[in-house]
């Protein structure tokens, strides 16, 4: 992402291509960072509340200094102003610093991506890949690490496979989540999605969707499914603060319907950032 502002703890604004980390940051040694991704709308943070509570419970998870929240909030509020009254990216990292401190926090502001609203329009092509289903704590369930690695990699073979997308599936064939996404499908009028038990992250689109579905119509089952259950839907479509929601209508190389709840949650999701 080219960067439009960036803001650093004890530094404030910096020039957006500045060095900030040291090189003995064990966010960069070890992946020992914890980072969030929000979605700006009209120059406002959708949900900074929630993302810096996520942001908090990762970082005491991956054992990092506590999290300095007043600190984040002030970064963020120093690089809004590059958005205007537009849209934008807004991300939050909190690393663990060098081995004797001090933690380090950033935030960063760039554009929202051109591609998403192009794959919106025409629908996202998925794959199912094999995933590990976080069961124990020290597989960090729900947890927003930088140790991205993994989910960047599998959406790089979703790309060689021609795919926009991953879908993580375990061991048994239990549908998880997208690399970067919640996954959400349709039968009826009934929204399926899976449980947070199965170690996946807590979206804040998800959450956001759990509460707008009712008015929209739609009843929601959280659970534990087979990826069958995804491939009969009648449609399908994943969430996630950046590309919001994404129609799927190919998995695995089989089309998918194209539905009406993608479009009406996503028009209620815009609906819900324009008012706060
Ligand atoms: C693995 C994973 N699942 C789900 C999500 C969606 O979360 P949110 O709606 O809070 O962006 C993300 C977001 O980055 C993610 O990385």
């Amino acid at each position: 992402m080219s960067l439009l502002a960036l803001a650093v703890t004890g530094r404030g604004l910096c020039p957006p291509a500045a060095p900030v980390l040291r090189a003995d940051d064990e966010a960069l040694l070890r992946g020992r960072a914890a980072f969030e991704t929000l979605r700006v709308y009209g120059g406002r943070p959708f949900r900074l509340e929630e993302h810096l509570d996520r942001l908090q419970a990762s970082a005491q998870s991956i054992g990092l200094p506590p999290l300095g929240r007043d600190e984040l909030a002030e970064l963020a509020a120093l690089v809004l102003p590059a958005a205007g009254s537009g849209d934008a990216v807004l991300r939050l990292v909190w690393t663990a610093g060098p081995a004797e401190g001090p933690p380090l926090g950033l935030a960063l502001l760039g554009p929202i991506p051109g591609w998403i609203e192009e794959v919106r329009a025409r629908g996202a092509k998925a794959v199912s890949l094999l995933g590990v289903r976080a069961a124990v704590p020290w597989l960090l369930p729900g947890v927003k690490s930088t140790s991205y690695a993994v989910n960047m990699a599998a959406e790089a073979e979703a790309h060689r496979r021609g795919a926009d997308e991953a879908i993580f599936v375990d061991a048994e064939g239990i549908v998880l989540e997208g690399t970067v996404t919640n996954v959400w499908w349709r039968r009826g009028r009934t929204l399926f999605t899976p449980a947070l038990e199965l170690g996946i992250l807590a979206g804040v689109t998800r959450a956001a969707l759990l509460e707008l579905a009712p008015g929209a119509g739609y009843e929601v089952e959280e659970g534990v499914y087979p990826l069958a259950a995804l491939r009969e839907a009648d449609e399908a479509f994943t969430s996630s603060s950046v590309r919001e929601l994404m129609p799927v209508v190919e998995l695995d190389g089989r089309p998918l319907g194209r539905g009406p709840a993608a479009d009406e949650l996503q028009a209620a999701l815009r609906a819900l950032a324009a008012k706060v």
